[in-house]
Protein backbone atom coordinates (compact mmCIF):
# COMPACT_ATOMS: atom_id res chain seq x y z
CA UNK A 1 0.00 0.00 0.00
CA UNK A 2 1.36 3.56 -0.51
CA UNK A 3 2.48 5.64 2.32
CA UNK A 4 0.86 8.95 2.71
CA UNK A 5 3.55 11.75 3.10
CA UNK A 6 3.56 12.27 6.89
CA UNK A 7 2.96 15.59 8.24
CA UNK A 8 5.91 17.10 10.09
CA UNK A 9 4.60 19.24 12.48
CA UNK A 10 4.57 18.86 16.68
CA UNK A 11 1.94 17.96 18.14
CA UNK A 12 0.52 21.70 19.49
CA UNK A 13 2.21 22.42 22.78
CA UNK A 14 0.04 22.90 26.44
CA UNK A 15 0.71 26.04 27.51
CA UNK A 16 -0.31 25.07 31.13
CA UNK A 17 2.02 24.16 33.72
CA UNK A 18 -0.12 22.43 36.23
CA UNK A 19 0.98 18.99 37.36
CA UNK A 20 -0.42 16.42 35.38
CA UNK A 21 -1.62 13.35 38.10
CA UNK A 22 -1.07 10.59 35.20
CA UNK A 23 1.93 12.12 33.97
CA UNK A 24 4.72 9.58 32.50
CA UNK A 25 8.35 9.59 33.25
CA UNK A 26 10.27 8.18 30.08
CA UNK A 27 13.99 7.40 31.23
CA UNK A 28 15.72 6.19 27.96
CA UNK A 29 19.37 4.79 27.71
CA UNK A 30 21.06 4.49 24.71
CA UNK A 31 23.64 5.24 21.51
CA UNK A 32 23.04 7.89 19.09
CA UNK A 33 19.77 5.82 17.88
CA UNK A 34 17.94 7.45 20.61
CA UNK A 35 20.01 10.96 22.23
CA UNK A 36 18.72 14.16 22.10
CA UNK A 37 21.53 15.46 23.99
CA UNK A 38 19.45 16.18 27.49
CA UNK A 39 21.94 18.04 30.68
CA UNK A 40 20.67 17.22 33.28
CA UNK A 41 22.06 20.21 35.21
CA UNK A 42 19.80 22.71 32.37
CA UNK A 43 16.09 22.63 32.39
CA UNK A 44 14.28 19.73 33.50
CA UNK A 45 11.27 18.60 30.96
CA UNK A 46 8.00 20.58 30.57
CA UNK A 47 4.73 20.47 29.14
CA UNK A 48 6.42 22.84 26.73
CA UNK A 49 9.34 20.96 26.12
CA UNK A 50 8.88 17.67 27.10
CA UNK A 51 12.53 16.18 27.16
CA UNK A 52 13.68 19.88 28.84
CA UNK A 53 16.74 20.49 27.12
CA UNK A 54 18.05 21.53 25.00
CA UNK A 55 14.80 22.63 22.28
CA UNK A 56 12.64 19.86 20.71
CA UNK A 57 13.46 17.40 18.75
CA UNK A 58 16.87 17.78 20.41
CA UNK A 59 20.25 17.21 19.43
CA UNK A 60 19.90 13.80 17.29
CA UNK A 61 21.53 12.01 14.69
CA UNK A 62 18.16 11.94 12.67
CA UNK A 63 17.55 15.07 10.88
CA UNK A 64 14.99 16.20 13.14
CA UNK A 65 13.13 14.30 15.80
CA UNK A 66 14.18 10.63 16.32
CA UNK A 67 11.68 7.91 17.87
CA UNK A 68 11.81 9.17 21.87
CA UNK A 69 11.09 12.44 20.46
CA UNK A 70 7.92 10.80 18.40
CA UNK A 71 6.89 8.90 22.26
CA UNK A 72 6.92 12.32 24.03
CA UNK A 73 5.11 14.30 21.18
CA UNK A 74 3.13 12.17 18.98
CA UNK A 75 2.01 8.76 20.52
CA UNK A 76 1.96 9.51 23.61
CA UNK A 77 -1.81 9.59 25.41
CA UNK A 78 -1.04 11.56 28.28
CA UNK A 79 1.77 13.54 29.76
CA UNK A 80 5.51 12.17 28.99
CA UNK A 81 8.09 13.48 30.11
CA UNK A 82 11.67 12.18 29.28
CA UNK A 83 14.81 11.92 30.78
CA UNK A 84 17.28 10.83 28.04
CA UNK A 85 20.47 9.52 29.15
CA UNK A 86 21.56 7.84 25.90
CA UNK A 87 24.77 9.58 23.88
CA UNK A 88 26.30 9.05 20.75
CA UNK A 89 28.89 6.46 20.62
CA UNK A 90 27.56 4.87 23.59
CA UNK A 91 28.33 0.70 24.07
CA UNK A 92 27.30 -0.79 26.65
CA UNK A 93 30.53 -1.12 28.90
CA UNK A 94 33.83 0.41 27.42
CA UNK A 95 35.80 -1.87 29.31
CA UNK A 96 34.71 -4.61 27.46
CA UNK A 97 36.23 -2.89 24.11
CA UNK A 98 39.56 -2.99 23.37
CA UNK A 99 40.20 -1.06 20.62
CA UNK A 100 37.20 1.32 19.97
CA UNK A 101 36.75 2.55 16.47
CA UNK A 102 34.45 5.50 17.46
CA UNK A 103 34.38 7.20 20.45
CA UNK A 104 32.97 11.05 20.60
CA UNK A 105 33.46 13.06 23.57
CA UNK A 106 29.92 13.04 24.74
CA UNK A 107 29.91 9.47 25.19
CA UNK A 108 28.61 7.95 28.39
CA UNK A 109 28.46 3.69 28.29
CA UNK A 110 25.37 2.10 29.60
CA UNK A 111 27.43 1.69 32.65
CA UNK A 112 27.60 5.28 33.35
CA UNK A 113 23.98 6.44 31.83
CA UNK A 114 23.01 4.26 34.50
CA UNK A 115 25.37 5.84 37.14
CA UNK A 116 23.99 9.10 35.89
CA UNK A 117 20.64 8.28 36.25
CA UNK A 118 21.04 7.10 40.09
CA UNK A 119 22.89 10.54 40.76
CA UNK A 120 20.35 12.75 39.03
CA UNK A 121 17.09 11.06 39.63
CA UNK A 122 16.71 8.95 42.86
CA UNK A 123 16.99 9.43 46.23
CA UNK A 124 21.18 9.17 46.12
CA UNK A 125 21.50 11.73 47.82
CA UNK A 126 17.58 13.12 46.98
CA UNK A 127 14.95 12.53 44.96
CA UNK A 128 14.10 15.58 42.81
CA UNK A 129 10.89 17.49 43.32
CA UNK A 130 10.67 17.91 39.35
CA UNK A 131 10.57 14.38 38.71
CA UNK A 132 8.47 12.43 41.09
CA UNK A 133 8.34 9.28 39.57
CA UNK A 134 7.06 5.87 41.21
CA UNK A 135 7.54 2.36 39.85
CA UNK A 136 4.18 3.10 38.32
CA UNK A 137 4.33 5.98 36.24
CA UNK A 138 7.87 5.56 34.92
CA UNK A 139 9.04 3.01 32.20
CA UNK A 140 13.30 2.72 31.31
CA UNK A 141 13.71 2.19 27.60
CA UNK A 142 16.93 0.79 26.42
CA UNK A 143 18.08 0.28 23.17
CA UNK A 144 22.06 -0.11 22.46
CA UNK A 145 24.49 -2.41 21.20
CA UNK A 146 24.71 -1.35 17.74
CA UNK A 147 28.35 0.36 18.63
CA UNK A 148 29.77 -2.50 20.66
CA UNK A 149 28.80 -4.96 17.35
CA UNK A 150 30.34 -1.90 15.33
CA UNK A 151 33.49 -1.80 17.48
CA UNK A 152 33.84 -5.99 17.36
CA UNK A 153 31.92 -8.11 14.90
CA UNK A 154 35.39 -8.49 12.62
CA UNK A 155 37.14 -10.16 15.63
CA UNK A 156 36.82 -13.86 16.61
CA UNK A 157 34.99 -15.55 19.74
CA UNK A 158 31.76 -13.62 18.85
CA UNK A 159 28.85 -15.84 21.33
CA UNK A 160 31.51 -14.96 24.45
CA UNK A 161 32.06 -11.52 23.76
CA UNK A 162 28.60 -11.01 23.51
CA UNK A 163 27.66 -12.96 26.86
CA UNK A 164 29.90 -11.07 28.56
CA UNK A 165 28.01 -7.77 26.93
CA UNK A 166 24.50 -8.93 27.73
CA UNK A 167 26.06 -9.76 31.18
CA UNK A 168 26.74 -6.35 32.37
CA UNK A 169 23.43 -5.06 30.08
CA UNK A 170 21.73 -7.00 32.50
CA UNK A 171 24.03 -6.02 35.63
CA UNK A 172 22.71 -2.46 34.64
CA UNK A 173 18.69 -3.33 34.10
CA UNK A 174 19.20 -4.93 37.77
CA UNK A 175 20.59 -1.42 38.86
CA UNK A 176 17.91 -0.07 37.64
CA UNK A 177 15.21 -1.91 39.13
CA UNK A 178 17.27 -1.82 42.42
CA UNK A 179 16.91 2.22 42.36
CA UNK A 180 13.00 1.31 41.53
CA UNK A 181 12.12 1.27 38.14
CA UNK A 182 9.82 -1.78 37.39
CA UNK A 183 8.40 -1.02 33.84
CA UNK A 184 10.71 -1.90 30.96
CA UNK A 185 10.77 -1.74 27.01
CA UNK A 186 13.73 -3.21 25.93
CA UNK A 187 14.09 -2.41 22.39
CA UNK A 188 16.41 -5.27 19.95
CA UNK A 189 20.14 -4.11 18.04
CA UNK A 190 19.27 -2.37 15.16
CA UNK A 191 19.97 -4.70 11.82
CA UNK A 192 22.85 -1.58 11.11
CA UNK A 193 23.85 -4.30 8.16
CA UNK A 194 21.01 -2.49 6.39
CA UNK A 195 22.88 1.34 6.62
CA UNK A 196 24.09 2.71 3.53
CA UNK A 197 27.82 1.99 5.09
CA UNK A 198 27.21 -1.44 5.95
CA UNK A 199 25.45 -2.43 2.83
CA UNK A 200 28.82 -1.94 1.00
CA UNK A 201 30.46 -4.58 2.51
CA UNK A 202 31.34 -7.46 0.85
CA UNK A 203 29.13 -10.72 0.78
CA UNK A 204 31.42 -13.02 3.47
CA UNK A 205 31.78 -9.63 5.94
CA UNK A 206 27.89 -8.61 5.59
CA UNK A 207 26.62 -12.33 6.56
CA UNK A 208 28.64 -12.22 9.47
CA UNK A 209 27.31 -8.70 10.86
CA UNK A 210 24.29 -10.66 10.25
CA UNK A 211 25.01 -12.97 12.17
CA UNK A 212 26.68 -10.77 15.37
CA UNK A 213 23.49 -8.91 15.06
CA UNK A 214 21.19 -11.95 15.45
CA UNK A 215 23.67 -13.82 18.05
CA UNK A 216 23.57 -10.38 20.20
CA UNK A 217 19.69 -9.78 20.52
CA UNK A 218 19.79 -13.67 20.75
CA UNK A 219 21.51 -13.62 24.01
CA UNK A 220 19.80 -10.11 24.77
CA UNK A 221 15.83 -11.81 24.22
CA UNK A 222 17.06 -15.06 26.42
CA UNK A 223 18.40 -12.52 29.09
CA UNK A 224 15.58 -10.15 29.04
CA UNK A 225 13.00 -13.54 29.45
CA UNK A 226 15.19 -14.57 32.95
CA UNK A 227 15.31 -11.33 33.94
CA UNK A 228 10.96 -11.31 33.70
CA UNK A 229 10.91 -15.13 35.49
CA UNK A 230 13.06 -14.12 38.48
CA UNK A 231 11.12 -10.30 38.34
CA UNK A 232 7.82 -11.15 38.46
CA UNK A 233 6.79 -7.42 39.78
CA UNK A 234 8.70 -5.92 36.83
CA UNK A 235 6.28 -5.10 33.55
CA UNK A 236 8.50 -6.37 30.43
CA UNK A 237 8.00 -5.50 26.87
CA UNK A 238 10.31 -6.48 24.34
CA UNK A 239 10.68 -4.60 20.88
CA UNK A 240 12.18 -6.02 17.50
CA UNK A 241 13.80 -2.97 15.74
CA UNK A 242 14.34 -4.61 12.61
CA UNK A 243 10.72 -4.77 10.79
CA UNK A 244 10.69 -0.58 11.56
CA UNK A 245 14.23 -0.70 9.49
CA UNK A 246 12.94 -3.33 7.11
CA UNK A 247 10.00 -1.56 6.23
CA UNK A 248 11.59 1.45 4.80
CA UNK A 249 14.76 -0.42 3.71
CA UNK A 250 11.92 -2.82 1.25
CA UNK A 251 10.01 -0.10 0.28
CA UNK A 252 12.19 3.26 -0.09
CA UNK A 253 9.86 4.80 -2.75
CA UNK A 254 6.68 4.80 0.01
CA UNK A 255 8.98 6.78 2.02
CA UNK A 256 9.47 9.75 -0.47
CA UNK A 257 13.28 8.28 -0.47
CA UNK A 258 14.56 7.33 -4.60
CA UNK A 259 16.68 4.49 -3.06
CA UNK A 260 17.28 1.96 0.37
CA UNK A 261 20.81 3.60 0.62
CA UNK A 262 20.97 7.46 -0.55
CA UNK A 263 21.84 9.41 2.84
CA UNK A 264 20.76 13.31 3.37
CA UNK A 265 20.93 15.23 6.32
CA UNK A 266 17.74 16.58 6.12
CA UNK A 267 16.89 13.21 7.68
CA UNK A 268 13.58 13.37 5.41
CA UNK A 269 14.71 13.07 1.43
CA UNK A 270 16.22 9.72 1.86
CA UNK A 271 15.65 6.86 4.54
CA UNK A 272 19.35 7.69 6.34
CA UNK A 273 20.50 10.76 7.96
CA UNK A 274 24.07 9.67 6.97
CA UNK A 275 25.62 6.53 6.43
CA UNK A 276 25.26 5.69 9.53
CA UNK A 277 22.79 6.69 10.90
CA UNK A 278 18.31 6.38 10.53
CA UNK A 279 16.21 9.39 9.81
CA UNK A 280 13.07 10.80 9.97
CA UNK A 281 10.72 7.95 8.29
CA UNK A 282 12.58 5.06 10.55
CA UNK A 283 12.93 6.52 13.18
CA UNK A 284 9.11 7.49 13.28
CA UNK A 285 8.40 3.54 12.08
CA UNK A 286 10.41 2.31 15.49
CA UNK A 287 8.52 4.67 17.46
CA UNK A 288 5.29 2.88 16.33
CA UNK A 289 6.47 -0.08 16.58
CA UNK A 290 7.02 0.59 20.81
CA UNK A 291 3.72 2.88 21.06
CA UNK A 292 2.01 -0.75 19.66
CA UNK A 293 4.11 -2.97 22.29
CA UNK A 294 3.47 -0.35 25.10
CA UNK A 295 0.12 0.62 24.94
CA UNK A 296 -0.81 2.72 28.23
CA UNK A 297 0.59 5.98 27.72
CA UNK A 298 1.31 5.48 24.03
CA UNK A 299 -0.72 4.98 21.38
CA UNK A 300 -0.34 5.31 17.54
CA UNK A 301 -3.38 6.96 15.45
CA UNK A 302 -1.49 7.66 12.34
CA UNK A 303 -1.92 5.93 9.30
CA UNK A 304 1.81 4.63 9.36
CA UNK A 305 0.60 2.43 12.11
CA UNK A 306 -1.53 0.47 9.74
CA UNK A 307 -0.95 1.07 6.67
CA UNK A 308 2.51 0.08 6.10
CA UNK A 309 3.92 -3.36 4.13
CA UNK A 310 4.95 -6.08 6.37
CA UNK A 311 8.65 -6.73 5.81
CA UNK A 312 10.38 -9.76 4.88
CA UNK A 313 13.59 -11.00 6.51
CA UNK A 314 16.15 -10.04 5.03
CA UNK A 315 18.68 -12.49 3.27
CA UNK A 316 22.04 -13.60 3.46
CA UNK A 317 24.18 -12.63 0.69
CA UNK A 318 26.16 -15.46 -1.79
CA UNK A 319 27.76 -12.53 -3.47
C1 LIG B 1 1.62 14.63 24.36
O1 LIG B 1 2.74 15.40 24.73
C2 LIG B 1 2.70 16.75 24.28
C3 LIG B 1 4.03 17.39 24.60
O2 LIG B 1 4.26 17.42 25.97
C4 LIG B 1 1.52 17.45 24.94
O3 LIG B 1 1.45 18.78 24.51
C5 LIG B 1 0.26 16.71 24.59
O4 LIG B 1 -0.83 17.29 25.26
C6 LIG B 1 0.37 15.26 24.97
N1 LIG B 1 -0.78 14.52 24.45
C7 LIG B 1 -1.73 14.02 25.27
C8 LIG B 1 -2.83 13.29 24.58
O5 LIG B 1 -1.67 14.14 26.48
C1 LIG C 1 23.50 4.66 43.62
O1 LIG C 1 24.38 5.63 44.14
C2 LIG C 1 24.66 5.47 45.53
C3 LIG C 1 25.45 6.70 45.97
O2 LIG C 1 26.58 6.86 45.17
C4 LIG C 1 25.38 4.16 45.74
O3 LIG C 1 25.63 3.98 47.11
C5 LIG C 1 24.48 3.03 45.24
O4 LIG C 1 25.17 1.79 45.34
C6 LIG C 1 24.09 3.27 43.80
N1 LIG C 1 23.08 2.26 43.46
C7 LIG C 1 23.12 1.54 42.35
C8 LIG C 1 22.05 0.51 42.18
O5 LIG C 1 23.95 1.69 41.48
Amino acid sequence: MRFPILTTALAVLSTSSTLVAGRTYLFAFGDSYSKTLWDPTGAVPTEQNPIGNPALPGSTSAGGMNWVGFMVTKFNTTSVFLYNFARGGAVVDKTLITNPVFYPTETLDFVHQVQLFNDTLTKHPTKPTWAPWTGQNAIAAIWIGGNDIRNTWTILDMPNRHKRMITRYMEQVENLYTLGVRKFIFLTTAPTYLTPLQQKLTAAKYNRLISAVTNFNTQLLASVAAFKTSHPKATIRTVDTGPAFMTAFQNPTDFGAATATCYNSDGKTCLWFNDYHPGYYIEELVAVDVAKAWGGSFQCKEAICSNTASPTPVPTRTA
